[in-house]
């Protein structure tokens, strides 16, 4: 459940702020798009909740809120993620960024700036995601 819960984490931000309280978090809220195909997901209130709490370890520096302070043109809000090449508003294709970061138009990969699971080197927090997210690749929906 591991990318899950991170990515859950960054659908969160991107959905909520840092303000979500679990009470929001009904089960409407929790279902997210699972794949480009469009298939659902119900996240578990859990790991929704964890999420958040990786996201504020390894990604909030730059992403608080959602925004990018780095790049305030790419934001985690549910649009700009659809905009983005290949759309990044779901599940399979978050999982994707976080092993091979792209520009915004998809067209360069960036692991050396972004964290990534081959990146933790230069990104250490991403380390103890990097063994979470590996595992879990074989997301089924
Ligand atoms: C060092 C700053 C930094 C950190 C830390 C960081 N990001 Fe990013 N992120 C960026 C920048 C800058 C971009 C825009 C890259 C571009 O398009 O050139 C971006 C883009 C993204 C995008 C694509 C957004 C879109 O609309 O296409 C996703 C998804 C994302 N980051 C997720 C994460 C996650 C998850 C983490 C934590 C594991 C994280 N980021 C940590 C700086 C960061």
């Amino acid at each position: 459940m591991a990318a899950v819960i991170v990515l859950a984490g960054v659908l969160g931000a991107g959905l909520f702020g840092s303000e979500a309280i679990a009470a929001e978090l009904d089960a409407a809220t929790r279902t997210i798009k699972a794949n480009e195909a469009g298939d659902t997901v119900t996240l578990p209130v859990e790991d929704f909740l964890r999420g958040r709490k990786k996201f504020n370890v390894a990604c909030a520096t730059c992403h608080v809120a959602g925004i990018t302070k780095t790049n305030p043109n790419v934001g985690l809000d549910t649009e700009s993620l659809e905009g983005a090449f290949p759309a990044r508003d779901n599940l399979a294709a978050l999982v994707d960024y976080l092993h091979n970061p792209t520009t915004y138009d998809g067209l360069v990969e960036i692991s050396e700036l972004h964290p990534s699971t081959k990146s933790s080197d230069i990104f250490p927090k991403m380390r103890n995601l990097t063994r979470m997210i590996s595992k879990q690749f074989r997301l089924t929906f």
